[in-house]
């Protein structure tokens, strides 16, 4: 989204003939980036097999002879909370967040900022700086463990959500939203690539615009894991679903890349209930 949009959004805002699109507005902001989240958190888990156990040794010991993983059950998981900072720090959903416009003259650390100046944080580039991160090109959840530093507006080193008063309204939903999904998808099955491919294989392409999606779907392969009973994800609502595209569910082994691809030419991205 440009610029020029956004200013364009914050006008039409004011006009009762517009009301509808603020409901469109918090539908798009809620779904789009919460998807994209879901999908980068994968892909990196993929990518660095020992958090991926790491955090499935977690859940597995901790929440047992449940099928679900329920909101009461997120306080307890610390590792799979550092997992979820690391993958914002590493790829925030909204990589510049929306696009400020100054409404007064004003003057930051020697700069002169002219009204109607606008501001675009760098997000992206804040969470990959080296004066503030160690290894910040490495996936490190253990950062966080034991670190006050959280994304709820205060520490600027880490604002995926924003920061001040437009800030993201969502952002409890949010987070409880991905981390729910993440709890439950790790719980559930354990997560293979298709024959033939190697996590070397996995890029981080992505597509540009306000959110930053994947370029590349992900192509995994669900393995049962038999202490838990699949039938649960009959259960969430069809938008749960939805809200995955881009992240490929195959249940089925073995499988390999081309049978992979079938599914996704054919847009197969729904849950499939093993028998
Ligand atoms: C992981 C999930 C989410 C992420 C990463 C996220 C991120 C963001 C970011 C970065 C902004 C811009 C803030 C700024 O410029 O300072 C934003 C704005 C917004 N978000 Fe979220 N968001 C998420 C979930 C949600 C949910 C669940 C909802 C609503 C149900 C929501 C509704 C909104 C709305 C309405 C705005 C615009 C606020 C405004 O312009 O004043 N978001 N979000």
């Amino acid at each position: 989204m440009t610029a020029a949009m956004v200013i364009q959004r914050a006008q039409f805002r004011e006009h009762d003939q517009y009301r509808p699109y603020k409901e469109l507005d918090i539908i798009v902001a809620g779904t789009d980036t919460s998807a994209a989240m879901v999908v980068w958190t994968m892909t990196e888990l993929i990518k660095n097999s020992a958090v991926m156990r790491k955090v499935q040794d977690e859940l597995r010991n901790l929440i047992r002879g449940k099928n679900f993983i329920d909101e009461d059950d997120l306080p307890k998981l610390t590792y799979l909370k550092a997992v979820v900072k690391e993958t914002f720090r590493f790829h925030p959903a909204a990589p510049l967040l929306i696009v400020r416009e100054a409404i007064q003259n004003c003057s930051i650390q020697g700069y002169d900022i002219l009204p109607k100046s606008l501001l675009l944080v760098n997000v992206w580039a804040i969470g990959r700086d080296p004066e503030i991160w160690d290894n910040p090109e490495k996936f490190m959840p253990e950062r966080f463990l034991g670190s006050s530093v959280d994304f709820k507006g205060q520490d600027f080193e880490l604002i995926p959500f924003g920061a001040g008063r437009r800030m993201c309204p969502g952002m409890l939903l949010g987070i409880a939203n991905l981390e729910l999904a993440l709890a439950n998808l790790l719980y559930s099955f354990d997560w293979e690539l298709p024959i033939g491919v190697k996590k070397e294989d996995i890029d981080t392409d992505m597509i540009p615009g306000i959110a930053m999606h994947k370029k590349n779907p992900l192509c995994f392969v669900a393995k049962k894991f038999p202490q838990v009973n699949q039938r649960v994800f009959r259960f969430l609502p069809p938008a749960h679903s939805v809200q995955y595209s881009g992240l490929l569910w195959l249940i089925e082994r073995p499988c390999t890349l081309e049978r992979a691809r079938w599914f996704d030419q054919r847009k197969v991205r729904r849950f499939v209930q093993l028998s």
